[in-house]
């Protein structure tokens, strides 16, 4: 009772936290039911015969296990309607999370090579994301694989170049293993050209040396994960001298046995050794647990206090690409939401 009491304090505290999401990937909030209206309104045979056998078919062994999974349900995603509707109602799900602002990645290279026009992802996304403002703000990351030749990422940030204005930043995902980050380093010096901010997963399954390789070579705002870095005390110094942020997303690295059990997880370690740590969601739908129960599932397993939970709160304000104004304000509503 007193446990169930304990959690239900835990979960209103942390809904009502103004937070921001910074590393969530549309494609995997591509919730089973989603997934089966589209492949009906596209005529897209599936294996699965119902979304619940779906869902029960979510278990990965690693991420190279998973992310053949989810390329699979990007087959769905053909018309402007799908990536609308998929970008809508993953902003109607982080409202209710008390999310006031996402970043959210999605990568083009997986719909090109099916032959789905640019322009029908962009209009798809970019209309969700204007119907929703004023009720939570988006800005986009555009996202490539580092499977994939560097010239073909090159060729993307040309692709998109009618859309500029209205991306915030490039990042990069993919099988991690065997994939460094140096191989992008032409990629990257481009985006940094071109004015955009910039982010890279490292230290997911990779080892700390890929953080490190990323921080210094591709010289990224951002480190999405960036897990494997508590295996380095001089990593972890720069990480929190430099002031760059890691993305965690902690149930991610739990479903794709990165770690064995929450308890294990370094959230709280690189918190306390002053590393801008923030916390979210990847891929909610396959990992079925959006950004509050990432959360809440760290704050029970980790035991963090409420000055902790606020310091998350904080970082993923700081860690974000919102305006300087915008970002003291939220600082502000944190401060005034703490003395309450
Ligand atoms: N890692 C790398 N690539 C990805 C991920 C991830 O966790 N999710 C979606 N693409
Ligand atoms: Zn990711």
């Amino acid at each position: 009772m007193l446990r169930n009491n304990c959690r239900s304090q835990y979960e209103t505290f942390i809904r009502k936290l103004p937070k921001t999401e910074l590393h969530v990937h549309l494609e995997g909030t591509l919730e089973p039911e989603m997934l089966f209206r589209l492949a009906n309104r596209n005529r897209i045979a599936l294996k699965w015969k119902s979304p619940e056998e779906l869902r029960n078919a979510y278990y990965f062994q690693d991420l190279p296990g998973f992310l053949e999974v989810y390329f699979k349900g990007c087959e769905v995603m053909k018309t402007a309607q799908d990536f609308h509707d998929v970008t809508r109602a993953y902003l109607e799900r982080a409202e209710e999370d008390g999310v006031v602002h996402a970043e959210v990645f999605l990568g083009p290279q997986t719909f090109l090579a099916q032959g789905v026009p640019l322009e029908a992802i962009m209009d798809g996304m970019f209309g969700a994301i204007d119907e929703m403002r004023g009720r939570i703000s988006c800005f986009y990351l555009s996202s490539v694989i580092r499977t994939r030749p560097e010239s073909e990422a090159l060729e993307l940030l040309e692709l998109l170049a009618p859309w500029h204005d209205r991306i915030a930043g490039f990042g990069m995902g993919g099988a991690e293993r065997g994939n460094p980050p140096s191989r992008f380093a032409g990629y990257y010096r481009e985006c940094r050209r071109l004015g955009f901010k910039t982010t890279v997963h490292a230290g997911e399954e990779g080892p700390a040396e890929y953080v490190r390789e990323a921080v210094e070579v591709l010289r990224p705002d951002r480190i999405d994960h960036g897990k494997t870095a508590e295996s380095d005390p001089e990593l972890m110094k720069l990480l929190a001298e430099r002031e760059i942020p890691l993305t965690l997303c902690p149930v991610s690295n739990l479903k794709l046995n990165v770690i064995r059990d929450m308890a294990e997880h370094p959230l709280k370690k690189l918190l306390d050794a002053g590393i801008r740590v923030t916390v979210n969601s990847d891929d909610p739908a396959y990992f079925q647990a959006y950004v509050n129960e990432n959360w809440l599932a760290c704050a029970e397993a980790l035991r963090l206090s409420r000055a902790d939970l606020r310091e998350l709160a904080r970082n993923s304000f700081l860690a974000s690409f919102l305006p300087e104004s915008e970002k003291r304000s939220w600082l502000a509503q944190i401060e005034a939401f703490s003395e309450k």
